[in-house]
């Protein structure tokens, strides 16, 4: 349907201020050394997903608090450069933006992360009950204030019931950290993301075990995805078939910061074209891959003919 495909992809979460101090060997504790480079990018899961959303060709809009001020204005300006709606953004003057130190090894590829929030409170259903449904196909949260989203997702299943199948939009959630309130989240998503953080607290030590543990906890007819770094990921959906991808490793992995968000981007993109399980978990792999071997994310979308 041609009004649906203009529709956008909203991603309800956090923006956050990333402060990226790239090295070649992990600093010990108590020394004093430098870094090969230090940047700033604008963070945070919902946001990130939205940088790839754009880079992939894709109309996306930003839901999330923001303070005011000079943080604030850099981020604003970053959202604009990916061309992100960010009309849904909820102003906090008196907040302190949220920001995470980052040490991105180019030895290993990790990121180790150091976040902290002070004061800015998430989005609220309260919030979220004054956006406009109409202008969106695909909604994705990024499991956080979990009981608000819920209510959240109840909204869009009330605003669903009143459409006929085609014009509804699909609701993914993410359940990332290992924080017992956000498995609240299990039942709300026509297609669930778990981390291999969350899967590996409740005792699996495989994609495909944590799928086949749980999904009893997601509601009938939803796909259940679980990506587990190297070993690429897995998804589940009703017709009770593990669907599989390896990862595609970079020449060189320099940079796994936001590898995650960067798969759901992908695997969301491609189902919300029609694509299949399969081809939406082979492209996650592939532009996740893609994106560890550089730093950022500028250069995702190079030969995916976007
Ligand atoms: P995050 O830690 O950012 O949540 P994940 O570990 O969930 O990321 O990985 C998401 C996807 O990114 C994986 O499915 C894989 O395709 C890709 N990926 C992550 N780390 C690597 C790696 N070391 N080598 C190749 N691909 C990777
Ligand atoms: C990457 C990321 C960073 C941010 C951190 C917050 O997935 O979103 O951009 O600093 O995680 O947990």
């Amino acid at each position: 349907m041609e009004e649906q495909k203009q529709k956008k992809i909203l991603c309800v979460g956090l923006v956050c201020l990333d402060i990226i101090n790239v090295v070649d060997k992990y600093p010990e504790e108590d020394t004093d050394s430098r870094c090969l480079s230090q940047r700033w990018q604008r963070g945070g899961n919902a946001s990130n997903s939205c940088t790839v959303l754009s880079l992939l060709g894709a109309p996306s809009a930003f839901m999330g608090s923001l303070s005011a001020g000079p943080v604030a204005d850099f981020i604003l300006e970053d959202f604009q450069k990916f061309h992100i709606d960010v009309s849904l953004l909820c102003e906090h003057a008196q907040c302190v933006l949220p920001a995470s130190v980052v040490v991105s090894n180019i030895s290993t590829g990790s990121r180790t992360i150091l976040h902290m929030n002070r004061n800015l409170p998430d989005v609220t259903a309260e919030d979220f009950s004054k956006v406009d449904l109409s202008k969106f196909k695909w909604i994705h949260l990024e499991g956080r204030n979990a009981a608000e989203q819920v209510k959240m997702v109840q909204r869009v299943e009330t605003y669903n019931r009143s459409l006929p199948p085609p014009r509804r939009i699909t609701v993914s959630v993410e359940v990332e950290k290992t924080r017992e309130p956000l498995y609240q989240l299990f039942p709300h998503g026509d297609v669930v993301f778990v981390s291999k953080d969350v899967a590996r607290h409740f005792g699996f030590l495989s994609a495909e075990e944590a799928l086949k543990g749980l999904y009893g906890r997601v509601k009938p007819g939803a796909v259940l995805v679980c990506a587990w770094a190297e070993k690429g990921a897995d998804a589940l959906g009703p017709d009770g078939s593990v669907v599989h991808s390896d990862a595609f490793p970079p020449e060189t992995l320099v940079d796994t910061l936001g590898a995650g968000d960067t798969f759901n981007s992908a695997v969301i993109y491609t189902l919300s074209n029609g694509g299949g399980l399969q081809d939406a978990l082979t492209f996650g792999c592939r532009v996740a891959g893609r994106k560890c071997g550089f730093h950022g994310y500028d250069g995702i979308a190079e030969n995916f003919g976007n």
